[in-house]
Order: structure tokens, then C-alpha cells, then sequence
């Protein structure tokens, strides 16, 4: 019997429009292994490394990316030991630049495009609780922790994320919109992008299962 190939996603929306929500659903339904360039950076952050003290400011207090290169190295050095592995990548490429880096080595074979309206995304993320370790999101009104302030699966503390603040929240969506939104416009051409509108992840989510149904079947 032939192997069944790879499969290889990316899933790309602004902040807080449910990327990190999505693919724990993803990688529950699906198996795909979710690496997340936001909670590398955070773990980086918060263990005070080289790279972690180099983005901190940057990120937590201006809303602004990382250098391409620091984090294209970071990502591919990850993918380099999950070969084997079925991924799907949250919040890498965010540039063009990192999209080009990616596909320079591997290709893409779905990216789910979460397109939440910008008003939706501001009053969410000042509600988030964050399990710092694994990412894990929580919502004071949407799915709430089963303790107040504790983690489901390991009953640690939540913490709400330096980045959340209406200021960093602000300039994050502008970077976004100025540099995120033209690797949309690069992996339509590349005719791998299948976008879900809405302004709920749990009605999203239904269409988003039907076509990786779909899809997974097909690889
Ligand atoms: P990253 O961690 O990737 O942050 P982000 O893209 O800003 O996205 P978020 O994690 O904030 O949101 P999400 O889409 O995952 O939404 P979530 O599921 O949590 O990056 C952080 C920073 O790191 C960047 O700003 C940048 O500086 C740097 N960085 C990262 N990658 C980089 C790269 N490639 N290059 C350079 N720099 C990089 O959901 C949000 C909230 O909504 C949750 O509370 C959730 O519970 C809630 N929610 C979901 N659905 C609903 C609903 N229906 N009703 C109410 N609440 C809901
Ligand atoms: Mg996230």
C-alpha cells in the first residue's frame, strides 16, 4: 500500500479572530500537530532567552512583529524534527518575506483563512485568559475555564496575555492589515486559500470540519 502523503496547513486570520481556538479543535478532530510561532515567541519571553529578550519589547509593548529572519529560522528549525508529521502552522507566514521562506522548503497544502470583522476582535481579546505553557484560550463569556482562573487539563494559573492591552491590540490589527493581509493575496494565487467568514468560531468551525473532511480524504 503507498504512504499517504503529509499534510501541511497554515491558518491565518488577525488577532484574536480564534486562530489558537480553531486549531485545538484542528488537532483534536484531525491529528495534525499545531505549531504556534506566537507561544514559541512567548516561551521565549518568558525564559528570558536570547531571542525572547530581543522581541519582548516589541511585541508585548508596540504590537510589532518579529524580524523575518529570526522567526523564518525559528519555525524551520521546529519543522526540521516533524517531517513525518502532519502539521499545521498558527501564526506563521505573516509577511510575504516568511511565506517565500516557507516555500522554499515545503508546500502548502490548505491555508484556512479566518475572516472575523475587526469590531468582533477588539472586545474579545480584553476578555481572553491564556494557559501560558500549552496556549490554551480561554473567554470569560464564551468557554470559560471549569475553575475560575485555572487551567482545564493541569489546574495552573491563566494569565492574561501582555499583548492584550486596547494600545498593543490597536497597532496589532494595522500590522496585520498592512502586513498580513498581502500573504492572503500570495496563497489565492497560489489557489490553496479557503476562507470562512463569521463572527462566531462555533459556527465557524462546522464548515471548516466538512471541507478538512474533504480534504484529508483526498491526500
Ligand atoms: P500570536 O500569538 O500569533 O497572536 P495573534 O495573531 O495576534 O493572534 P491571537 O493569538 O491573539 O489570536 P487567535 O487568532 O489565536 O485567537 P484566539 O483563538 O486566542 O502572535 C503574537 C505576537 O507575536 C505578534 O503580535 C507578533 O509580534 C509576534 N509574532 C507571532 N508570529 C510571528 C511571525 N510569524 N512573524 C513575526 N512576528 C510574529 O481567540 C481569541 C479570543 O476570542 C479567545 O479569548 C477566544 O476564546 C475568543 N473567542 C473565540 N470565538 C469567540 C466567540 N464566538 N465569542 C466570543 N469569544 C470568542
Ligand atoms: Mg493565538
Amino acid at each position: 500500500m503507498a504512504l499517504r502523503s503529509i499534510y501541511r496547513a497554515v491558518i491565518m486570520g488577525p488577532p484574536g479572530s480564534g486562530k489558537g481556538t480553531v486549531s485545538a479543535h484542528i488537532t483534536k478532530r484531525f491529528g495534525l500537530k499545531q505549531l504556534s510561532s506566537g507561544d514559541l515567541l512567548r516561551a521565549n519571553i518568558k525564559a528570558k532567552t536570547e531571542l525572547g529578550l530581543l522581541v519582548k519589547y516589541r511585541i508585548e509593548q508596540e504590537g510589532q512583529l518579529a524580524p523575518d529572519d529570526v522567526i523564518s529560522q525559528l519555525i524551520l528549525h521546529e519543522l526540521r524534527s516533524m517531517e513525518r508529521t502532519d502539521w499545521l502552522l498558527d501564526g506563521f507566514p505573516r509577511t510575504v518575506s516568511q511565506a517565500e521562506a516557507l516555500d522554499n522548503v515545503y508546500s502548502v497544502d490548505t491555508v484556512i483563512h479566518l475572516d472575523v470583522p475587526l469590531q468582533t476582535i477588539k472586545e474579545r481579546l480584553t476578555s481572553r485568559w491564556t494557559h501560558l505553557p500549552s496556549g490554551r484560550v480561554y473567554n470569560v463569556e464564551f468557554n470559560p475555564p471549569r475553575v475560575a482562573g485555572l487551567d482545564d487539563d493541569t489546574d495552573e494559573a491563566l494569565v492574561q496575555r501582555a499583548d492584550d492591552t486596547p494600545e498593543t491590540v490597536t497597532q496589532r490589527l494595522k500590522v496585520y492589515e498592512t502586513q498580513t493581509e498581502p500573504v492572503l493575496a500570495y496563497y489565492r494565487g497560489k489557489g490553496v486559500l479557503a476562507t470562512f467568514s463569521g463572527t462566531e468560531t462555533n459556527k465557524i468551525w462546522p464548515h471548516i470540519q466538512a471541507f478538512l473532511d474533504k480534504e484529508i480524504a483526498l491526500v
